[in-house]
């Protein structure tokens, strides 16, 4: 059964889609790294759309638990499959790409792994939805900007990135994955959209071990009375975005016509810091947790804030939830879920 406050956000995801999406209902769709935190989603709303969905994913942090009540549906199929090793003579209608290592500390101790999956595994889908004729969303991320020097920043930032830094394979890899698909669109005409996710946040983020995130991590550490691990001073800034604004914000880019050939911002513009963060988390869970620093990692970005203007002119889409009540329901969900297994 799919969690209430996961069935709702998918429930307000498909009406903010509105009729665009009923086109899903005849189309067979090819989602990498489905098993995770956002690709979840996205199979949820593909499914509740009635799309036909082929879901791959090598399981290295997506869990079966996210797409457990999709395995018995005859629309839904589970490929367990590592991307860059991945080849299909299966025709499709869209392809998602967004299979990736996502966490610092995660990518950090697979950088390979992580190149791979943005490089070969890339190269992989491209090729699927070249000999398809599908369109084709890649999920690239506001990393690719590196520590900004511009912010809010906009789309046509190029960039302030540590080239051979501990985060290169991730931020290096998207880049690499975004100057391919140009490539493919500007070779062979591809049909192709690219988001720049900024930090996402909700219900299935993990909390464990190197896969935890900021806003999970603090949750967790919270409720279970744990140090709330704070980096550095805390004064650095990210920009949280709820997971049904996120995932709006990826559909309405594949399905929108006026996103063909873009790549586009899709992050909150609300800038809190990470210290901000941690006090809220520790008041909204009441929890009696002490606030504690640990050394900033290399290459950390300072500061990071989406310009959003373009997702607003070519798709009309906005962040609807705040942050506050975005907490609310993944808090919720994790004192729901507290105590389940994870596997
Ligand atoms: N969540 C965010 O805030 C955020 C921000 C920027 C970009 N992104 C991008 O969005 C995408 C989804 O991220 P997420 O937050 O859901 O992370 P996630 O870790 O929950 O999901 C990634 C999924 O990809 C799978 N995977 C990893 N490498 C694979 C491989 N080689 N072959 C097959 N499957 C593989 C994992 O098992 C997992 O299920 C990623 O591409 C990530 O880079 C996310």
């Amino acid at each position: 059964m799919l969690d209430k406050i996961i069935s709702e956000d998918v429930d307000s995801i498909v009406v903010r889609i509105g009729k665009i999406g009923e086109v899903l209902e005849t189309c067979k769709i090819l989602v990498t790294g489905g098993a995770g935190f956002l690709g979840s989603y996205v199979c949820d709303v593909l499914n509740r759309l009635g799309a036909s969905v082929v879901c791959v994913d090598d399981l290295s942090s997506g869990k079966l638990d996210n797409i457990d009540h999709l395995l018995e549906n005859e629309k839904f199929v589970f490929i367990r499959a590592d991307v860059s090793n991945f080849e299909s003579d299966e025709k499709f209608n869209y392809v998602l790409h967004m299979a990736s290592p996502a966490v610092p500390e995660e990518y950090k101790s697979r950088p390979v792994d992580t190149m791979k999956a943005n490089s070969v595994g890339t190269l992989n889908m491209l090729e699927i939805a070249r000999k398809s004729d599908a369109k084709i969303l890649f999920t690239s991320t506001s990393e690719v900007y590196g520590d900004a020097k511009i912010l809010p920043t906009p789309e046509t930032y190029w960039g302030n990135v540590n080239p051979i830094g501990l985060r290169s394979c991730y931020d290096e890899g998207k880049r690499f994955s975004e100057a391919l698909i140009m490539a493919y669109i500007r070779q062979y005409g591809l049909d192709a959209r690219i988001v720049r996710i900024f930090n996402s946040f909700g219900p299935r983020m993990r909390a464990d071990g190197v896969y935890g995130r900021v806003v999970s991590r603090f949750i967790d550490q919270a409720l279970s009375g744990r140090p709330i691990t704070v980096y550095g001073t805390g004064r650095q800034t990210r920009s949280f975005c709820y997971v049904s604004d996120t995932i709006t914000g990826i559909m309405l880019t594949l399905l929108s016509d006026r996103a063909k050939g873009e790549v586009i911002n899709i992050g909150n513009p609300r800038e809190t810091t990470i210290l901000q963060l941690a006090k809220l988390v520790k008041r909204m869970t009441n929890s009696n947790s002490k606030i504690v620093f640990k050394k900033l990692p290399q290459d950390d970005p300072r500061r990071r804030v989406p310009n959003i203007r373009k997702a607003r002119r070519l798709l009309g889409w906005r962040p609807l939830i705040k942050l506050e009540d975005g907490l609310k329901r993944t808090i919720e969900w994790f004192k729901l879920r507290k105590g389940v297994s994870t596997r």
